[in-house]
């Protein structure tokens, strides 16, 4: 679905760098946290974060960066790399 994109690297990189503490997210365990939305069947989402429409690119640039896109929002840049935030983007669109 995404090129050059690897969903276990992005599963694996979710555990680490915390989204669990703050999102509900399926098949990551531990990921029960209500501080922002419950990502199940993310893929089928219209907007990311009620702003951009649900592309890979804006996805993307939302994990990177919510901050730049809005920077009232409660989610903190966490400095990821296009990559990495790549790989996560992967994982949450196999979230049918
Ligand atoms: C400190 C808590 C916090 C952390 C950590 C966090 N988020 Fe968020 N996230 C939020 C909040 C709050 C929102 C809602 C943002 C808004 O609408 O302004 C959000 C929104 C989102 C959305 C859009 C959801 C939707 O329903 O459209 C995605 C996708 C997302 N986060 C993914 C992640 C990922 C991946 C990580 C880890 C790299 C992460 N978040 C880390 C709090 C967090």
């Amino acid at each position: 679905m995404l090129p050059g994109a690897d969903p276990q690297r992005g599963a694996a990189l979710i555990r680490e760098v915390g989204c669990a503490s703050c999102h509900m997210i399926p098949g990551i365990r531990g990921a029960r946290g209500l501080v922002g939305p419950p990502l199940m069947h993310f893929s089928r989402r219209t907007y990311v974060a009620g702003r951009l429409p649900n592309t890979p690119a804006n996805l993307i640039d939302w994990i990177r960066d919510p901050q730049a896109i809005d920077p009232a929002t409660a989610m903190p840049t966490i400095g990821l790399d296009e990559q990495q935030a790549r790989d996560i983007a992967a994982y949450l669109y196999t979230l049918r």
